[in-house]
């Protein structure tokens, strides 16, 4: 039967997008035994309509703990993997990525051994080293090959592979974020892969683009809670209320990883469309021509960052240049935020500090001839300029310009304002960067500390600064 199906499948133009889909059921029912659910239907038919119209979508799923995520990739996968060709006279290529090896190797393995072993023995060839596994499909002479790639995700992997049509990131919320953004999403530019982001919410936030992501609306967004899952499954809800009464329904591990609630307090500064919808290529031209820069001091391991304001606060303004000093000394230092005050015509710096006679502070004061104030960052005067920043933001008063030759430094401040948390401390809102290794905040602080400086021009009401 299973080898009958695959047999009667000739490449033809004539498929349509639900004759493609009744082919998927048919292949899930006769050559895997199983039937997907209906969520698990409705991601699977946005992944072959993605893939077979070439749109390069990222299709993003935030399903509860067990709700047969890895069943719904890798069928649809193994679909493709085998149909794919059949339909369309091409080659397909998948890139299956998980945090660990053993996660992107499941994924395929659990279905493959499914299929019958008659089936499996049809010439298709497959090596195993370790850090990935390759299945390279060949049934057919002269026919078109696919290839199927379970790569580790992790940060120590040394990752690289061929350009896929396909990229699956199971368990997207461990996986490191810097190792999805520059050695994984590559491998899928070269031929609009469509990609899907699949996980689950944990207390620990880990990857901020997937948390990010999830909290945006639209088609490519599929977010099913646990009560979606038990619906239909008997089996699945007698093991989520177990789950429950173990956690307690209000406790940090229940709310993330069944009931797909981030904590409260735990919330973003911003969201991903509201930062980026403040990027602008072009510097805007009806800026009034003034100043400010904010600095943000080295408290090891961090790195000192300066960030230049252009306009008006409450009115119009952009991140117009930005400066990043790592392992430098003080007085080094200095002569370099000198400079960068100098040539960006500063009028007012404010600097963070850390009380009176704070060295780097006074420095910056002799050194340089417009006004400088050193800031010393309190629960209250947090509250306040990061009240003043988020104000700028999301009333669209704040933009910031991709400058050609600061890319690095957009791409960091980017990746901090996207991480950055703010928690509530009784009334003040404090923020701050989550607490994994490698997370920053510093370009955050310089921003806001620009902004402030604008403010002081203005002398815009609540004048609360704790200056020394
Ligand atoms: N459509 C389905 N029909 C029957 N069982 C399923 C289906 N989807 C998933 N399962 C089963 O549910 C369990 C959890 O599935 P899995 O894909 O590992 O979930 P997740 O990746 O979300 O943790 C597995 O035992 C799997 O075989
Ligand atoms: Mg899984």
């Amino acid at each position: 039967m299973a080898t009958e199906l695959t047999q009667t499948i000739l490449p033809s133009p004539a498929y349509t997008l639900a004759g493609i889909k009744m082919l998927r059921d048919q292949f899930a029912r006769e050559m895997v035994g199983m039937a997907l659910r209906p969520y698990q239907v409705e991601l699977s038919d946005r992944i072959i309509e993605s893939v077979f119209a070439k749109a390069g979508d990222e299709i993003v799923a935030l399903w509860a703990r067990q709700m047969g995520k890895t069943e719904a990739l890798a069928l649809t996968g193994l679909f493709l993997f085998i149909f794919y060709p059949r339909i369309t006279g091409q080659g397909f290529k998948i890139g299956v990525f998980g945090p660990k090896y053993e996660q992107a190797q499941n994924l395929v393995e659990r279905m493959r051994l499914r299929l019958s072993k008659s089936w499996l023995d049809r010439g298709e060839c497959w090596t195993d080293t370790g850090m990935r596994f390759s299945w390279v499909w060949t049934d057919l002479p002269g026919q078109p090959v696919s290839e199927w790639h379970g790569i580790s995700g992790s940060k120590d992997a040394h990752i690289e592979g061929p350009s896929f049509d396909l990229l699956y990131l199971d368990e997207s919320q461990d996986i490191e974020e810097s190792q999805m953004k520059t050695a994984i999403f590559p491998m899928g530019a070269a031929k609009m892969a469509t990609r899907v982001l699949i996980g689950t919410y944990k207390p620990q936030v880990v990857n901020f683009y997937f948390y990010q992501r999830t909290m945006e609306h639209g088609r490519h967004l599929s977010k099913k809670p646990w009560t979606v899952g038990a619906e239909f499954s008997d089996e699945y809800r007698r093991y989520v209320l177990q789950e429950k009464d173990r956690y307690g329904e209000e406790s940090e591990e229940f709310r993330t990883q069944y009931s797909l609630n981030l904590v409260e307090h735990k919330a973003f500064f911003i969201s991903r469309p509201d930062l980026l919808a403040l990027r602008v290529d072009e510097l805007p031209t009806d800026l009034e021509d003034s100043n400010f820069v904010g600095i943000d001091i080295a408290k090891f391991p961090d790195s000192t960052v300066a960030e230049c304001y252009r306009g008006k606060f409450m009115s119009k303004g952009c991140l117009v240049d930005a400066l990043e000093l790592q392992g430098v000394n003080y007085e080094d230092q200095v002569l370099l935020l000198k400079d960068f005050c100098e040539c960006n015509r500063a009028k007012v710096v404010v600097v963070d500090s850390t009380g009176v006679g704070d060295p780097v502070v006074d420095m910056l004061k002799r050194a340089l001839r417009c006004r400088v104030e050193g800031l010393k960052l309190t629960l209250l005067s947090k509250d306040s300029i990061f009240k003043n920043l988020q104000g700028e933001m999301l009333n669209r008063r704040l933009f910031y310009h991709v400058r050609p030759d600061r890319k690095r430094e957009v791409a960091r401040f980017e990746d901090q304002f996207l991480a950055l948390l703010r928690e509530f401390r009784g009334a003040y809102m404090d923020c701050h960067h989550p607490e994994t290794r490698d997370a920053h905040d510093d370009y955050c602080f310089a921003a806001a500390l620009a902004v402030e400086a604008a403010r002081l021009q203005t002398g815009f009401i609540y004048d609360f600064l704790d200056t020394v």
